[in-house]
């Protein structure tokens, strides 16, 4: 491959983010070639640590991943600077480095700046960077800003407006780290990449589109952000949205990264919105209440989680378009914690055929459905209606199954890896873009606002179960059912 030049400014350079993402996808990126002599890393952090204690966190966090020499010629790239995010003054010292560095290792002028500190900061920090200087005239700035963004579509505007004071749009890499993920990559592949899929992915065929992003853990240690966020905020108005978009959109004129946001944003635009009622009538929220296993305690009996918490630990709703493509499509997504399995999927239910092949056959036929199964497994299923083997003639349904081998599982970059890579590139297909997330805030801050009045019920679910029956009912109202039932 080609090698990337750059200088890679990270804020929050010791964090945990770090350590177990960021150093191993840099050091898979070296080890590809991608980086070779000409990047260098900045990490920042605000305590005291010189140059060689720095690398050698760098390389603890990758040791298990290369031979000795690699790790070695590898952390040699990595320079500290304690440095206090809020004070201007410490900006200068990093203007000096990214200016020495560059030239230290001829990096062209090409600077990512990273931020993963707590996102109160990703403002200040991206005016800071234009206002003290930071950015090179030569070569490329880029930022990335971690997740949250935002905590509604208020917060999230006054973000974009602080980030836009700096950078332009399409220098900003917002990262979510669903689009990242190789199976999230193959739907557009899959979708695209076959005639009899693309020409029949409309309302015409398409009864209902499921996505589902279930865990089993449970909020572990991260009440302190989790009892604020919920899973609206953490899992919907983010990964859910960002899948609903491949799937959702127009077909883009090309396969480039200002075509493909703007083939998602033509949809986003159509997504119907809903007013207090329409949200009782198309979301429902749960908690996780105690499982039959003695560990598995009731979410309002986790360690810092208020006792009288309504927080959600499960979402489900129902999403409309209004557009040719969808009207009248349901797209059914559901997130939780604490469910019956991790699962990541997307279920594409086709319509059932009319055909009439007989009496031995009648209510014997099903809806063919197209699964794309992206956690824990990568894989591909299609369901679709054969014979049966029987003297009269009766259809039966049928799996034809692939999913991702262990070779390729091996192959398969971490989305950390492919994001940092697209970043060098200027590849902004998988990032999430301002017009999306600005819709996806403006929708969700209508659920949260309702549920903060407490006007719809929450639903105490049994730990390890598919979560709550009033996500069965929603989607039973229109004749529906779950595909993925765990
Ligand atoms: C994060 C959420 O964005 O995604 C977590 O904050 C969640 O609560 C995680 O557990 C799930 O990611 P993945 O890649 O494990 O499905």
């Amino acid at each position: 491959p080609t090698e990337l030049p750059l200088v890679l400014l990270l804020f929050g350079g010791t964090g945990d983010l770090a350590k177990r993402k960021l150093y191993p996808s840099l050091f898979n990126l070296f080890k590809k070639g991608y980086l070779q002599k000409h990047f260098a890393v900045i990490g920042t952090a605000r305590h005291p640590l010189d140059d060689e204690k720095f690398q050698e966190v760098v390389r603890q966090s990758i040791a298990k991943n290369g031979t000795e020499g690699q790790v070695k010629e590898f952390a040699a790239h990595f320079r500290y600077s304690s440095h206090d995010v809020t004070d201007l003054k410490d900006y200068g010292k990093l203007k000096n480095m990214l200016a020495k560095l560059d030239k230290e290792f001829d990096a062209g002028g090409n600077r990512i700046f990273y931020m993963s500190v707590a996102p109160r900061f990703f403002g200040q920090i991206a005016q800071a960077i234009k206002s003290e200087g930071l950015m090179s005239d030569t070569g490329y700035n880029r930022l990335m800003v971690e997740k949250p963004f935002g905590t509604s579509y208020k917060t999230a505007e006054e973000l974009q407006n602080q980030l836009e004071s700096g950078f332009s749009d399409d220098q900003i890499f917002r990262i979510d780290h669903y689009l990242g993920k190789e199976m999230v990559q193959n739907i557009p592949a899959v979708r695209f990449g076959n005639p009899i899929l693309d020409a029949t992915w409309n309302k015409n065929y398409i009864k209902n589109v499921q996505v589902t992003l279930a865990e089993q853990l449970g909020v572990e240690e991260r009440a302190g952000y989790y009892n604020t966020a919920g899973a609206l905020l953490d899992m919907i108005q983010n990964h859910a949205f960002q899948i609903v978009g491949w799937l959702a959109m127009e077909k883009p004129s090309s396969f480039s990264d200002t075509d493909i946001r703007a083939a998602k944003n033509t949809v986003f635009s159509k997504l119907k919105m809903y007013d207090e009622r329409e949200v009782v009538a198309n979301f429902v929220r749960g908690q996780y209440g105690r499982g039959r296993e003695v560990w598995q305690k009731s979410y309002t009996e986790e360690p810092n989680v208020p006792a009288d918490s309504k927080n959600d630990t499960y979402v489900a709703g129902r999403l409309q378009f209004e557009n040719d493509r969808w009207t009248g499509v349901p797209f059914y997504i559901r997130t939780g914690k604490r469910l019956a399995a991790k699962q990541t999927r997307v279920d594409i239910v086709y319509k059932k055929s009319s055909f009439d092949f007989g009496k031995f056959n009648q209510d014997k036929l099903s809806e063919p459905v197209l699964s794309i199964l992206i956690d824990p497994v990568g894989g591909i299923n299609f369901s679709l209606n054969g014979k049966n083997v029987t003297t009269e003639f009766e259809t039966r349904s049928d799996l034809l199954k692939w999913s991702i081998s262990d070779q390729d599982k091996v192959k398969t970059p971490d989305p950390y890896e492919r994001m940092l890579h697209d970043a060098m590139n200027g590849d902004g297909s998988n990032f999430a873009d301002w017009n999306g997330v600005s819709i996806s805030w403006k929708f969700v801050d209508q659920i949260a606002k309702v549920w903060a009045e407490d006007k719809a019920p929450l639903e105490i679910y049994e730990s390890a179960t598919m979560g709550s029956v009033a996500s069965d009912r929603l989607l039973a109202e229109t004749g529906d059912r779950w595909i993925y039932r765990g």
